[in-house]
């Protein structure tokens, strides 16, 4: 018998209602396996632990957090707790990751179903075949470096925010990039994205990735794309990015929103947050990595309380928490099918169910519905 702590943070805005339904396919999981015990536990985190305890992220949290296996965490923030506030959700969540330390970000951007192809704002020709993973470094850069606010004094008409990168910080995304690449068979490509014309942290960072590919890891192929060229690319020919987009940490925050136009919508994109390289359950030398799992959306303000929100990214995460942090590949291979299945067309034998994000009418509740059923199918077949 094996027992799992899962830390759940439902969050803020849709957080709680898209987290709902990955919990749900946890539970399927969860209740499938007999010799598998997956202990799910809620706190609060964000604006909602800001009304309640004036933290955004409260000791217990943390406590919660660290002791886990995994966390899956839905989006924190909102006009509630808007810019000028002094505590802000946002801050929570870069804690926490500081905490965790988990400097890599995992973020694939390919087609969880080919039927999405119909729903890209791209033409299809140009997003068919994409299969990009943005990997963004998470704990450094501009969200940590030194800032200065706005001050009231006269002289103090000035504030900045500085983008610092070490070697060391560098190199070791660099050989997560390096390692998910050579799980591929041809190995992913790698494509690394700077602004080394104008900043010295991207001089650094193009150094050292080169370097470290070079010297470790010759077998890899290896380029590199100014951020402005880079964003061009992704939307005009984003198949030229195929493999991983390695970046820092703000160009990653932007370009891998950015790539999930290519599927089809923000609500359909996954993430993990990793202290390590991540092994594969089916690997010799597999070995579990705690992590931060979620999707790469925000709380979604605007269609908050709705219920129409789509739980995909969110659903997806939960099948990167089984793979990557439980070890449990199959299931959550079955995860992936299910949700490719409830979004296939119908005259390929799914469902075509689609969330207002992509043009259609289904809840989040009946996404999860039909998502959960499948699964349970799948699993006891
Ligand atoms: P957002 O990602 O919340 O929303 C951007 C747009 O995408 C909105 O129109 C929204 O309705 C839509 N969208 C997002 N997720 C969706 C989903 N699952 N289904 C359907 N539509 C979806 O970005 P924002 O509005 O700029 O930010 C809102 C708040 O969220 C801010 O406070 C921001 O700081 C926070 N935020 C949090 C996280 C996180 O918790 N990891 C991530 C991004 C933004
Ligand atoms: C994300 C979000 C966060 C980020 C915010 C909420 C701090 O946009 O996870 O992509 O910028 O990292
Ligand atoms: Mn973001």
């Amino acid at each position: 018998q094996k027992s799992f702590r899962i830390t759940v943070l439902p969050g803020d805005g849709i957080g709680p209602e898209v987290v709902d339904q990955a919990v749900r396919v946890l539970q399927a999981v969860s209740d499938a396996l007999k010799d598998v015990d997956l202990k799910l536990e809620t706190h609060l985190f964000g604006g909602c632990a800001i009304d309640a305890t004036g933290e955004a992220l409260p000791a217990s949290t943390l406590t919660a957090c660290k002791e886990a296996d995994a966390i899956l965490m839905g989006s924190i923030g909102g006009p509630k707790w808007g810019v000028d506030s002094k505590v802000r959700p946002e801050q929570g969540l870069l804690q926490l990751r500081k905490e965790l330390g988990v400097y890599a970000n995992i973020r694939p951007a390919k087609f969880a179903s080919d039927s999405l192809l119909e729903n890209t704002p791209l033409k299809s020709h140009i997003a068919k075949g994409v299969d990009i993973i943005v990997i963004r470094e998470l704990i450094g850069g501009i969200y940590f470096g030194k800032r200065k606010e706005l001050g009231v004094a006269p002289d103090e008409d000035v504030a900045w925010d500085t983008m610092p990168y070490s070697v060391h910080e560098v190199q070791r995304i660099t050989r997560v990039a390096a390692q998910i690449a050579l799980v591929a068979d041809p190995p992913l490509e790698i494509h690394s994205i700077d602004k080394a014309n104008v900043l010295a942290s991207s001089r650094l960072w193009r150094k050292v990735v080169t370097e470290t590919i070079q010297n470790e890891f010759p077998q890899l192929k290896l380029d590199h794309h100014l951020v402005d060229s880079a964003a061009m690319v992704m939307v005009a020919n984003p198949r030229k990015l195929n493999g991983i987009v390695l970046t820092e940490n703000l160009f990653g925050d932007i370009l891998s929103d950015q790539s999930s136009i290519i599927p089809g919508s923000l609500g359909l994109l996954p993430s993990a947050s990793l202290a390590s390289a991540p092994s594969l359950p089916s690997s010799p030398n597999f070995k579990p990595v705690s992590g931060l799992y979620e999707p790469i959306h925000g709380s979604a303000p605007d269609i908050a309380g709705k219920g129409i929100a789509n739980p995909v990214g969110t659903i997806l995460s939960a099948a990167m928490l089984l793979r990557y942090s439980l070890g449990l590949d199959k299931q959550a291979a079955a995860v992936e099918t299910a949700v490719r299945q409830v979004l296939d067309d119908t005259n390929i034998g799914g469902y075509g169910l689609r969330t207002a994000d992509l043009g259609g009418k289904t809840s989040t509740k009946a996404m999860g519905d039909k998502i959960v059923e499948v699964l349970k199918g799948l699993l006891n077949a």
